[in-house]
């Protein structure tokens, strides 16, 4: 497996992955039935589009395709400044997806709430948005060493603070199991309408979000 930085050239086939790999599968865009296997979603490819431009992303690709780019995963990072998340939940309003409203609504409010750039007193953040490996690629370590270089990219750029919301219990695990801490958490069955209804119905084993956090010291950034 080699392991390089996405350049925005890479963009479609980048999204090809996504769409064959992350959007239908990822547990929120599963409960919200988001799109179909291989189809594509418009609000969720601007989303990575925009961090992709952000030039801080890693893909990991099958050396043994020789001829063909075969990205087999990916990890999609991007600059989280203050005001972005109020900015995009606002924003949110004018999108005709209503399952993509569901999902970032979720996100957006669950971060404004919780907010991590008043408690670690940072004017910016690294922040891990999507973290996608191709079904069949699954299991062999591509999703541990994605967030491993992510973090590696962060500290070389020079953040203090590494952001991530895991929406499903594996992908918790791989960010904890590298620094990562959890901030908050927000329970899937306490996400209702105004008529108590759950708005994702989010399958087991996964029951909540969590973000987490990844706070590095000046010591560490050589590293
Ligand atoms: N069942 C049990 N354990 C699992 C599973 C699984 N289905 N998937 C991963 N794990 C565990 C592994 O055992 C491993 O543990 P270890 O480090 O103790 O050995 C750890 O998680 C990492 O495993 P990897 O092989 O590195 O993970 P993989 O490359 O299979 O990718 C991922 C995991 C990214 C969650 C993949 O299943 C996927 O793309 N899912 C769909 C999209 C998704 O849910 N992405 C995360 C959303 S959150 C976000 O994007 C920020």
């Amino acid at each position: 497996m080699e392991y390089k930085m996405i350049a925005p050239e890479h963009s479609e086939q980048v999204m090809e992955h996504l769409r064959r790999n992350f959007f239908a599968d990822e547990p929120l865009n599963k409960a919200a039935g988001l799109c179909q296997n291989g189809s594509s979603c418009p609000a969720l490819e601007a989303h990575c589009a925009e961090a992709i431009q952000h030039r801080m992303s890693v893909m990991a690709v099958d050396a043994k395709e020789k001829d063909t780019l075969k990205i087999v995963g990916v990890v999609l990072n991007g600059i989280l400044k203050p005001g972005d998340t109020a900015k995009a939940l606002s924003k949110l309003d004018c999108n005709d997806d209503a399952d993509f409203r569901k999902i970032f609504d979720l996100l957006h409010r669950h971060n404004l709430k919780h907010n991590l750039f008043e408690h670690f007193d940072v004017d910016c953040m690294f922040d891990v948005r999507i973290l996608s490996v191709d079904s069949c690629y699954r299991g062999q370590g591509i999703a541990n060493e994605l967030v491993k270089r992510s973090v590696a990219v962060a500290k070389k750029n020079g953040f203090r603070l590494l952001k991530a919301d895991a929406t499903g219990i594996f992908s918790q695990k791989i960010f904890r199991s590298h620094g990562f801490e959890v901030f908050s958490e927000q329970p899937y069955s306490k996400y209702t309408d105004e008529n108590g209804k759950v708005i994702l119905p989010v399958e087991a084993p996964h029951i909540k979000l969590q973000q987490l956090y990844k706070a590095i010291c000046a010591d560490d950034q050589d590293e």
